[in-house]
């Protein structure tokens, strides 16, 4: 782990959360524990300061780091058994997570948490846009951030082209941010049934109900569509903090892979891997998929396919920067890959 993040400041909550980490929990089975974890975090008070506690969730999953990029590179099936995990990598954490966001929406009508913030949502909203229009006009850019956007009706028309599917979408307003950017074409899907319920309503009432949501397991997607942008905020995170984490971010890969069309792209933001960890971590699963398809190839006697299955394209480089341990890091990455 590059180390450069910002250590939040401890606290009380934070700590409780910490201290109900599911580290010694090892099947899905014990999600009815995790689900009595969350009745920790709720303890802050009937009142619920809903910011709070979301912040403390967020610096949970931001603390929650994993292990060196070279842990999940290799092709071992067994978890780390030293890999810090977390409730926040189990559905009943989401569950229990928004149906509570859905009670406030209905009572108070909150929108819930924005993962990351406000700015880095609408950083990483404008950015893919400009990244898009680029790719559409023939360009596929070392990097985006002078790029001018094009504004209006040419680049809403590239824009039409551009099918969106945003995976673990929780409430749903990244989708809403990247309609407002003139994307016309898009679905969000996430495995708990709240979170989706939650999109839709505040859809509906943000005049976004063009806007497609769809409970779905990203690890075992039922969608047999492509689409050509696929977006993830914080999902890849949350899947590796489950104890089998290791494994479950190879399944995430693959089934990513067949989801975003070919010339297609994918934009994973995080805060729990430097932009480096994760090219690394799309390194490891291309060089995965080619050894499988040189093994099935030499079975047949032919020529294989050396071609990795995603290139790293772009990275969002305006994100504030922080200095630690002498090192200068930031704290969310957004990276883009393009699909063969
Ligand atoms: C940190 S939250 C981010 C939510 C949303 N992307 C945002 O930025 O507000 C992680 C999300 O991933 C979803 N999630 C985690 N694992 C998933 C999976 N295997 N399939 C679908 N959704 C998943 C959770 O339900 C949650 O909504």
């Amino acid at each position: 782990m590059a180390g450069i993040r910002l250590l939040p400041e401890d606290s009380d909550v934070s700590q409780q959360v910490r201290a109900v980490a599911l580290s010694d929990l090892v099947s899905d089975d014990d999600r009815s524990v995790a689900a009595d974890s969350w009745s920790i975090k709720s303890e802050y008070g009937s009142t619920l300061d809903d910011d709070q506690r979301h912040a403390d969730a967020a610096e949970a999953l931001s603390n929650a780091n994993l292990r060196a990029p070279s842990d999940y590179s290799s092709d071992k099936d067994e978890p780390d058994s030293e890999a810090v995990t977390s409730m926040l990598g189990f559905q009943s954490y989401w569950d229990a997570a928004y149906a509570e966001e859905l009670t406030n929406f209905r009572e108070h009508g909150h929108s819930g948490e924005v993962w990351f913030g406000a700015d880095v949502m609408e950083v990483v909203a404008s950015w893919t846009k400009a990244l898009c229009v680029d790719i559409s006009q023939g360009r596929i850019p070392n990097h985006v951030d002078d790029v001018k956007t094009e504004d209006g009706e040419l680049g809403d028309k590239l824009l039409s082209s551009w099918s969106v599917l945003d995976i673990g979408t929780g409430n749903g307003l990244l989708l809403q941010e990247l309609a407002k950017q003139g994307f016309s074409d898009l679905t969000g899907t996430d495995y708990s049934e709240s979170a989706i319920s939650l999109a839709q309503s505040l859809s509906e009432r943000d005049g976004f109900s063009n806007i497609k949501f769809l409970v779905d397991d990203v690890l075992e997607t039922k969608l047999e569509q492509e689409f050509r942008l696929v977006t993830d905020k914080g999902t890849l995170d949350a899947i590796g903090l489950h104890p089998d984490g290791p494994v479950k971010k190879m399944m995430y890969w693959d089934s990513v892979s067949r989801l975003v069309a070919p010339g297609g792209i994918l934009v994973v933001t995080s805060c729990n891997s430097t932009k480096d960890e994760l090219i690394q971590e799309v390194e490891s699963f291309n060089q995965r998929k080619i050894a499988a398809a040189q093994e099935l190839e030499a079975a047949k006697d032919e020529e294989s396919c050396k071609e990795p299955i995603f290139r790293y394209v772009s990275h969002v480089r305006t994100y504030p920067t922080f200095m630690f341990g002498g090192s200068v890091g930031s704290r969310v990455a957004t990276v883009a890959f393009l699909r063969k």
